[in-house]
């Protein structure tokens, strides 16, 4: 070979290895790598009619946003999903690997090339109404929520009243928002009146806005939901559903969860949260029931840790105003148990949640960790297989609060102290919970796959 044709394969090499190198991102199309990332990561949110400011399906929807959607992918505020998934994995996890992020910034820096759009592959199919299946039961809002077009986040509390012919147990509710615009999140319990002790279960006001109540009883009151005594309350299950935009409720495998739901009761909606609206609109969000066979053999049970909760937080929850502080609440395990679900709960101020579990022995088991809190997207967790919790062992929870002008959402400017205050959900209030869902521990638990099949 003389020194010329050297010269003119090295050139040949060179070019053959910078086509196939990563910085060359011809290779990257919409129709080959893209299109197949964001229908699976992005789309169920971002359709038409669902809670994404836009649609992300055609490719101009998609190649027109192209800085935005690196640029919010490689944040990591897309897909919102604030659990740290190094820390650990649950179910449904909505988290695009490294590889993908670099595959979208790549597509985007080499001008969001098109590729065979004969090979475009077909935009996903999501079921219209529920996502479950027919409900043997629909219960609606008693009344239509109107909601001000006043540009502002709201919070309400709401009691929505159902009767049915006779008691009966149930394995699932589903909430199918009506405005699935402005319904960001629902967190439900399941009241139980006695025959005898409610005679209108239908009867007096439902609904309140949060800000409008100083204390939780007092909210309590102001929609009905003692018994006609005034005083005595009906039974109350917790959690019997919770609602995030993307999100199927968990429906554990057979024999685990459930509960019974008797003649006369109401879904007590605590926590519901609208995004802020420029035009008046409304709301009407319904649930669907699923029946189940026969009563729940394991039904779960849970607890929160801090705020109304089993352990108390240390120091009390008190933020000064330009203070970043932390407050942590530990719980002594008396039973061994097993963790389906766990969601941490904050308000404005949160900055970082973590949660994790010490045994006698010193080991550390790992429950949650959030680097950057959100108050928008506050997930109840489940494990992809239960986390078993040995008796003695202590859970500890960890919460950071930025009562400084730093943090964007602080309610106050310039910032002021914050507090738990005599039991208010006040968004401008603080709390600091984390609530676990659990089952009594049985030997093999930690098998049991809690995946949907
Ligand atoms: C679980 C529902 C959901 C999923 C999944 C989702 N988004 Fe979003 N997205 C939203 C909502 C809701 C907003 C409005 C902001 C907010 O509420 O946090 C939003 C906002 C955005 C914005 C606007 C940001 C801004 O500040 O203007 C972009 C861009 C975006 N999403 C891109 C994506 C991409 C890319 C993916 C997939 C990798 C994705 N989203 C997945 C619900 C979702």
């Amino acid at each position: 070979m003389n020194i010329n044709s050297r010269i003119v394969s090295f050139f040949i090499i060179c070019i053959i290895v910078s086509c196939g190198s990563e910085k060359n991102p011809e290779w990257v199309t919409f129709s080959k790598q893209i299109a197949p990332i964001i229908y699976k990561n992005c789309t169920s949110c971002h359709r038409p009619g669902e809670s994404g400011p836009f649609s992300l399906i055609s490719y101009k929807d998609i190649a027109s946003r192209g800085k935005l959607l690196k640029f919010v992918t490689q944040s990591r505020f897309m897909p919102p999903w604030p659990a740290d998934a190094e820390y650990v994995h649950f179910m449904d996890e909505k988290v695009l690997s490294k590889d993908e992020i670099d595959l979208i910034a790549l597509w985007v820096d080499g001008g969001c090339a098109l590729g065979d759009s004969t090979k475009i592959p077909s935009p996903p199919v999501f079921p219209k109404g529920s996502q479950l299946g027919k409900p043997d039961l629909v219960i609606k809002f008693r009344d239509v929520y109107k909601i001000k077009g006043n540009g502002e986040d709201q919070f309400l509390l709401m009691r929505v009243p159902y009767e049915i012919p006779i008691d009966t147990f149930i394995t699932t509710i589903e909430v199918v928002p009506d405005n699935r615009k402005l319904l960001h999140h629902v967190n439900a319990q399941l009241l139980s009146y006695d025959f005898d002790k409610k005679k209108d279960v239908f009867k007096g006001n439902v609904v309140i806005n949060l800000e409008d109540v100083p204390d939780k009883m007092q909210a309590y009151e102001a929609i009905g939901l003692a018994n006609d005594d005034g005083v005595s309350f009906p039974t109350m299950t917790q959690s019997v559903t919770n609602y995030l935009p993307g999100v199927t409720p968990p429906i554990y495998p057979d024999g685990i969860g459930g509960f019974k739901m008797v003649r006369k009761g109401a879904l007590f909606l605590k926590d519901i949260h609208y995004g802020p609206s420029r035009v008046d609109t409304t709301d009407q969000t319904s649930f669907n029931v699923f029946f189940a066979k026969c009563a729940p053999k394991r039904p779960t049970q849970e607890f929160q840790m801090g705020t109304f909760g089993v352990s108390p937080t240390v120091p009390r929850l008190i933020i000064p105003p330009d203070t970043i502080m932390t407050f942590t609440s530990e719980y002594k395990l008396p039973i061994d148990i097993s963790i389906l679900t766990i969601n941490p709960h904050m308000h404005l101020l949160g900055k970082s949640f973590w949660a994790y579990a010490v045994t006698l022995q010193g080991d550390t088991i790992p429950l949650i960790k959030i680097k950057k809190w959100d108050f928008r997207w506050q997930y109840f967790y489940t494990f992809k297989k239960m986390i078993k919790i040995p008796k003695g062992a202590t859970i500890h929870s960890v919460g950071v609060y930025d009562n400084t002008r730093h943090n964007p959402n602080n309610p106050f400017s310039p910032p002021r102290l914050v507090a738990e205050r005599g039991g208010s959900m006040r968004t401008s209030d603080e709390m600091f919970q984390f609530i676990i869902t659990y089952l009594p521990y049985e030997s093999g638990d930690e098998l049991i796959s809690l995946e949907k099949k």
